[in-house]
């Protein structure tokens, strides 16, 4: 193979990028801005697994065996596919460059549709790129070896979930995890977040806070998981020489009228009644369709043949059809709590008038 042939990549303008991979400009001046760093030194030193061990990672992060020769087929090539190669070269070097470090911009990286497969599993590949270092990081914090590869597992469950059965969907959860700043703990997972701005409604100034993300797979959030799960998490930030942890959830779990819904010991309720201020409220119908019923409402027409065949079999399920049906909407909201344990009221869920009392700041 000559060397002008491996290097080709490294030539590529910007532009021809954008074109190819059809990108954003914003989002192909991102790729081109991101620093120099060891992932891209010397020709082809993105170092992506050989097919046996790439075949035994990518099962152990969660995919079918059966769907491994087709993941094997996506391996990008630095000859047929050079400006995936080049992005492939950014997505490792942005990863390498932030591991550690809570990205302030929070960002979503889009799905890439417009170069077949190879391109819809690119960012697979370039996590596991990265993966040895993202190990080493896990094993430096203090990580076990069941918390780093759940952690990781995350690629599987999105693979998984991506509904498509080719690839990856836009992501913005899988560059947090790939990147050291997000982590499965037990039940729950949490992501690091940039430090607050001076103005920041719950937060004081240069406090941060761990996003606290409910994951589909692991059954009920009984509270003593979710205790734990938060525990450890405080104890994760210390070793992370993180002084205070604030905890944040942005979710359609915070939705108030949940509470008039649910029984006081389910699971969601007595979740919900660990934080104590609410910001963000926005109505939110297509959340709990989606979280529930795993329906999509985005692109349904007509709305009321489409809510009377949902199931009601769960208290829960009737509920959300019972809110849609009385014309009202469901909401998500960003829940914020400054402990871990449950506090003793916590059981005790508010009755609506005391709740709505305490609502005011939600501004719904
Ligand atoms: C969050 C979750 C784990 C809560 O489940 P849980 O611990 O069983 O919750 P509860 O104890 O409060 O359940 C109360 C009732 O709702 C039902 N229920 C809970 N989650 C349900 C779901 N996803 N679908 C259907 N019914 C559900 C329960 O079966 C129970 O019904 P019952 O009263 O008729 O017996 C579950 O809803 C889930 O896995 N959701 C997907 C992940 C998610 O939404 N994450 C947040 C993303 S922002």
């Amino acid at each position: 193979m000559q060397n002008e042939e491996l290097s080709r990549w490294r030539q590529l303008e910007p532009s021809q990028i954008q074109e190819r991979l059809r990108l954003s400009p914003a989002e192909t001046q991102r790729w081109t801005d991101v620093p120099d760093g060891q992932a891209s030194a010397g020709v082809g030193s993105v170092a992506l697994p050989a097919d046996h061990a790439a075949a035994d990672l990518i099962v152990q992060l969660g995919v079918d065996r059966a769907d491994v020769p087709r993941f094997l087929a996506t391996r990008p090539d630095m000859r047929r596919d050079p400006e995936l190669y080049w992005l492939l070269d950014r997505c490792c070097r942005w990863l390498i460059d932030r591991m550690g470090r809570p990205d302030p911009a929070y960002h979503a990286w889009p799905k890439i549709d417009s170069a077949g497969l190879v391109g819809e599993f690119l960012y697979a590949w370039a996590f596991l790129a990265v993966l040895p270092a993202v190990r080493r990081y896990h094993a430096s914090v203090g990580l076990s070896e069941d918390e780093s590869w759940d952690s990781l597992s995350a690629l599987g469950r999105e693979l998984r979930d991506s509904h498509t059965g080719t690839g990856l969907g836009p992501t913005w959860m899988l560059p947090l995890v790939f990147s050291d700043v997000s982590f499965r703990l037990g039940r729950l997972a949490f992501d690091q977040r940039a430090p607050a701005a001076n103005t920041h409604p719950v937060l004081m100034p240069g406090e941060g806070s761990w996003n606290l993300h409910v994951p589909g797979d692991g059954g009920p959030i009984t509270p003593a998981l979710c205790t734990a799960s938060m525990v450890r998490a405080v104890e994760l930030s210390r070793r992370l020489s993180q002084t205070a942890v604030v905890f944040c959830c942005h979710s359609w779990l915070m939705e108030p009228q949940l509470q008039d819904h649910l029984s006081a010991d389910s699971n969601i309720v007595q979740f919900q009644s660990r934080f104590d201020h609410f910001t963000d409220s926005r109505i939110a119908d297509a959340d709990p369709i989606h979280y529930v019923f795993g329906r999509e409402l985005a692109g349904v027409g007509d709305r009321t043949a489409f809510r009377d065949q949902l199931p009601q079999e769960t208290s829960l399920q009737r509920a959300i059809v019972a809110v849609l049906k009385s014309g009202n909407h469901w909401h998500t909201r960003t829940g914020w709590s400054r402990t871990a344990a449950r506090p003793d009221t916590g059981s005790r869920p508010k009755a609506p008038a005391e709740r709505r009392a305490s609502e005011g700041e939600a501004g719904r």
